[in-house]
């Protein structure tokens, strides 16, 4: 039995019934099926939702409306539900809905509507993750842009005929949103679900320090559970150990007033040491999300140059006082002569002085509020004042909105944008790398004054590259023509 598409199973609520109390919302009942959710995780969102003023229900009964799952494929969620229905002798036709729908509604802070929207995001979101995890990123990025698209559109999707020739979604994706919106579900979809590949992939990449390539040599190995690694003695980072030591609460969302906790903690050590810095909660949190997976702070001082140093006090300071589970350093190895990085190179990782690091955070509810507190993951982002707002924006997110923005500036603009600084390709010289052959190529390739540009001997005697300063930049709204089309894109990739 498959899950019946969303669009078709909407009607009448069932009237709530029986203790605990209604609610804010008197026409919804939660269940949360704890099967791949884990009984903790259950826990955090079923508190959450009361939080939020929803009814949420235990045990299944008739009187429940609304059934979320989280990683179950539509056959299991159908499965459980018989189950249900026979253990508690009662019927009910409740709508089987993904997580997507729970986290909208509480981000809305109520019910959102019941749409093919959730299902459809889920299913090409699942595909993206298995190209990624087999190592195609051409077509996890095209699984990616199809779900952001269908992310933005402004209202429900009843057909594929409605998309018209929307860009950004190609003939796979359109397979799969005709199937789901035809049959609910889509075959190719449920079959990753269930991949024993696909799982473990995804069990392991969950541990912080492990990427795809890691995943893959133990999963090739035979690996298959976080028991497995224990038992059979892995190897592990620092970085690894701590990931699995704390596996558990770094997969539990971290709620936003948590990661403003955190944010005040960073803010008030750092006035000890540099009074006047500032710490900015940027990532998805910035961007209205209710939770997150990690905290990304940036670090600055209004003067330039004053915030070199500060990260390491910080965070000694802040260990010190038993704050931090784990953490390792990188220095800042951004020198305004070298540039941008070639197109195509280093998509999202930028040069500034960072931590990535481990909290331990006191509790506020939720997980970890027996045991009195909570590790969460936190990465602290070091920038100078004339380099902010880049970073800002790069650190904003979300990924794929950064992709396309920087796509847009090369092709559209002919500029190159990063977390430092956005170049302008057809006033500026490229670093002089002479020795470095193939950086040297790729600068000139992509100067397109060419026959005013000095040949590369010469280049020593050019003035060096300067990026253009936050004041200069074509991101300024009144004097540049970049900005209308930068925030149609931010309304195509909001998320
Ligand atoms: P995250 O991976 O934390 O994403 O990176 P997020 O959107 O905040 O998602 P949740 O809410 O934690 O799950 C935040 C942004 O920071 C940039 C990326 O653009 C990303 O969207 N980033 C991240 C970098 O610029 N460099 C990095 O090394 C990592
Ligand atoms: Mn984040």
């Amino acid at each position: 039995m498959a899950l019946v598409p969303l669009k078709r199973r909407r009607r009448a609520p069932s009237p709530p019934a029986g203790p605990p109390g209604p609610g804010r919302f008197p026409a919804v009942v939660l269940c949360l099926v704890e099967k791949r959710m884990g009984a903790s995780r259950r826990a955090f969102l079923t508190q959450l939702a009361q939080a939020k003023g929803f009814r949420v229900d235990r045990a299944y009964s008739a009187a429940v409306t609304h059934v979320v799952s989280e990683q179950n494929s539509g056959d299991e969620v159908a499965q459980w539900l018989e189950q249900q229905r026979e253990e508690c002798g009662a019927g009910g036709d409740p709508a089987l809905l993904d997580i997507s729908w729970f986290t909208e509604s509480m981000g809305a802070g109520q019910p959102v509507e019941i749409e093919s929207r959730h299902r459809l995001r889920e299913a090409l979101e699942t595909l993206a993750e298995e190209a990624g995890f087999s190592g195609s990123e051409g077509r996890s990025l095209a699984f990616t842009r199809a779900a952001s698209v269908l992310k933005a559109l402004p209202g429900w999707l009843g057909t594929l005929e409605e998309l018209g020739p929307l860009p950004g979604i190609g003939e796979h994706s359109r397979r799969v949103i005709q199937d789901v919106l035809e049959d609910g579900v889509c075959a190719e979809v449920e079959r990753v679900k269930l991949s024993e590949r696909y799982q473990t992939m995804k069990l392991f990449t969950k541990i912080f320090g492990v990427g795809v390539r890691t995943a893959s040599r133990w999963y090739q190995e035979g690996l298959r559970t976080l028991l497995d690694l224990q038992e059979q003695n892995i190897k592990l980072t620092r970085q690894q150990q701590a990931g699995l030591r704390h596996y558990n609460d770094l997969n539990t969302p971290v709620e936003r007033g948590e990661a403003e906790s955190i944010r005040r903690v960073v803010q008030e050590a750092m006035q000890r040491f540099l009074p006047g810095a500032s710490v900015t909660l940027a990532g998805g949190f910035r961007r209205g999300k209710p939770c997150g997976h990690d905290v990304d702070l940036l670090l600055t001082h209004p003067e330039d140059g004053r915030e070199a140093g500060l990260l390491s006090h910080v965070v000694s300071w802040l260990d010190s006082q038993g704050l931090i589970l784990y953490q390792h350093s990188q220095e800042n190895s951004y020198g305004l002569r070298e540039g941008p990085e070639p197109l195509g190179g280093r998509d999202v990782m930028d040069r500034f002085e960072r931590c990535f690091s481990i909290f331990r955070l006191e509790a506020q509810g939720g997980p970890g509020a027996a045991r009195g507190w909570k590790a969460v993951r936190v990465d602290l982002v070091v920038a100078p004042v004339s380099q902010f707002p880049f970073a800002l924006l790069g650190w904003t997110g979300s990924r794929h909105f950064e992709r396309e923005l920087r796509r847009f500036a090369s092709h559209e603009r002919k500029m190159v944008l990063n977390s430092h600084a956005l170049y302008d390709t057809r006033t500026s010289f490229y670093p002089l790398r002479p020795k470095k052959k193939s950086s040297s190529t790729w600068a000139w390739s992509m100067c397109p004054l060419r026959r005013e540009t000095p040949e590369p001997w010469a280049w020593s005697t050019c003035p060096p590259q300067r990026p253009l300063t936050a004041q200069e930049s074509p991101l300024q709204p009144q004097k540049w023509p970049l900005l209308p089309p930068v925030l149609a894109a931010s309304r195509m990739f909001p998320e």
